[in-house]
This record gives structure tokens, C-alpha cells and sequence, in this order.
């Protein structure tokens, strides 16, 4: 294992590619001959879908249930009960039961880092941990942030919110001084990026004059294709369902990005 890393792909923006970030950056990884868990952290449980679970409901054991357990003390089971493989990728699921964690976690005390015990855990298992989070700052959210090395931010050119991107990195700060020392922006991902389109060009260049001397902000860019729904629907990754797409190519070169950092 070279880097035991745990990655969190965090943007409270929703539907701007976070979950099909996760899987073909996962994917990619795995393709390198990198051990990769994903960690689905959101309730809507998206990742959990595309690796093809219709009903989550039936799930057996889910990120929610080793969360009670880690909020109890007790010890979790062994990780071949809860680790789901799926070719060579491995995932903790997860499904709406999470809703309820935010409630769960009010009284507890250390409630910021009960993700984190569960990742400290079985992350020397792996190269890359990856956790899919939810569109929120929440305390799912805050969670991820205090058990991860560092973040991701895939933004869209469509749907770019400024304030909501200073908002992300107020609470990356807050949590960087109070839980988490160590955490890094690794970079901001552009997703749905069209090139010859004229607001990506200005979003880019508003982001490279706010950000771009402190925050990295990846070489590859993710275009769009139709071919990303459609790998959705057939549960698997853009870069398994048509490994020649151009989302799939940029998917791969952006995973070096990450080995490389
Ligand atoms: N590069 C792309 N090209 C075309 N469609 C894409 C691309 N990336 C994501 N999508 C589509 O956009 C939608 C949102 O993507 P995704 O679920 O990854 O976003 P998300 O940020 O995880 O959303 P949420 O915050 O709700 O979890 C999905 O329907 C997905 O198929
Ligand atoms: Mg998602």
C-alpha cells in the first residue's frame, strides 16, 4: 500500500457530478492496480444504485449501521460483513436509513469524528478511500471532512454558486482548525465542462482569479456525454460502459492528477 489515502469529494451544490466523480475516479484508480474502497456517505445512496441495487431497503449492513455501532463503542464486524465487492472495487453502501444519523448524533459527544474512527480503521486496507458525500454542510458532511486527508470540489460551469464555494471552504477551515489538522484541498474538478461553450471559459477564469492562487484546480477538465447517464442506468462506470468516450479518457487522466499529487 503506498498512500492509504482517504479522498472526499465534497460540493453542497447537488447534481454537479460528485457520485459519478467518485465511481470513474474509483474506477480509474482500481484500473492502475490501486486497492480502492468507496464509501457511499449519502442518503439518497446514488453510489450504492449504480453499483446496482435496486431496493437498498434489503441492504444488510450499510455506513449507517457501523456508524450506530461506532456512536455505541462497540467494535464493528468483519469487514467481509460489510464490505461489498463489486469487480475490483470495494463499497461500504449505504441507503436512506442515513437520514437519520444527524438526529443520532446530537448527544453524542465526539459526533464530528465518528466517521473518522470507523475510516482510521480499514483504511491501511486500501490506497485510496474515496467518500461520496451529500449535497449539504451538514453533519454528514462534517464528517466526511474530519475523516478524509483531503477534498476534491467538482464544480459545474452552469450551476457555479461563488458564495456557495466560500462557504465550502469557510466550514473545510473550521474544521481544519478545530477536528482536522491535516486536511487539504487537493483541487477544484470542472464537471460537465464544455469547452467551446463561452460560460465555461468565464467561470473558469472567474475561479482562476478568486481561487487559483491557492486552490489547485485540476489540468483535466470532465466534459459532458450522454454516455454518463447511460452507464448510470447499466450500473457501471462511464470508463467500464465505453472506455474510448471523452469522459472516460478525461476521468482516467484525471486520476493521475490524484496519483500524482
Ligand atoms: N460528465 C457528465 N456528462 C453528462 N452527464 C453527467 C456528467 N456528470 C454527471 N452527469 C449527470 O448529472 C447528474 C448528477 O450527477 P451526480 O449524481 O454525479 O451529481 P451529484 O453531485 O452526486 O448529485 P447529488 O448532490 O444529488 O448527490 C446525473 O444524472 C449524472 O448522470
Ligand atoms: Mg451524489
Amino acid at each position: 500500500m503506498d498512500k492509504n489515502k482517504v479522498i472526499a469529494i465534497v460540493n453542497q451544490k447537488g447534481g454537479i457530478g460528485k457520485t459519478v466523480t467518485a465511481l470513474n475516479l474509483g474506477y480509474a484508480l482500481s484500473e492502475t492496480g490501486k486497492k480502492v474502497l468507496l464509501i457511499d456517505f449519502d442518503p439518497q445512496s446514488s453510489l450504492t444504485v449504480c453499483f446496482g441495487y435496486d431496493n437498498t431497503d434489503n441492504i444488510q449492513t450499510t455506513i449507517y449501521n457501523l456508524m450506530a455501532l461506532a456512536i455505541e463503542e462497540k467494535s464493528l464486524p468483519k469487514m467481509e460483513d460489510y464490505i461489498v465487492k463489486i469487480g475490483n472495487i470495494d463499497l461500504i453502501p449505504c441507503n436512506l436509513e442515513l437520514s437519520a444519523i444527524e438526529i443520532a448524533l446530537v448527544n453524542v459527544m465526539s459526533r464530528e469524528t465518528v466517521l473518522r474512527a470507523i475510516v482510521d480503521e480499514i483504511k491501511a486496507d486500501y490506497d485510496y478511500v474515496i467518500i461520496d458525500c451529500s449535497p449539504s454542510l451538514g453533519m454528514l458532511t462534517i464528517n466526511a471532512l474530519a475523516a478524509c486527508d483531503s477534498v476534491i470540489i467538482p464544480v459545474t460551469p452552469q450551476y457555479l454558486s461563488a458564495k456557495g464555494l466560500e462557504l465550502l471552504l469557510k466550514s473545510i477551515i473550521r474544521v481544519k482548525k478545530r477536528i482536522n489538522p491535516k486536511i487539504e484541498v487537493d483541487g477544484i474538478l470542472f464537471t460537465m465542462y464544455a469547452e467551446r461553450i463561452k460560460l465555461s471559459k468565464e467561470v473558469l477564469s472567474i475561479i482562476q482569479e478568486a481561487y487559483g492562487s491557492h486552490i489547485h484546480i485540476f489540468e483535466n477538465k470532465i466534459p459532458t456525454s450522454v454516455k454518463v447517464g447511460e452507464a448510470n442506468m447499466k450500473s457501471k462506470s462511464t470508463i467500464e460502459y465505453d472506455p474510448k468516450n471523452k469522459v472516460s479518457v478525461a476521468y482516467r487522466e484525471f486520476a493521475k492528477e490524484v496519483v500524482s499529487l
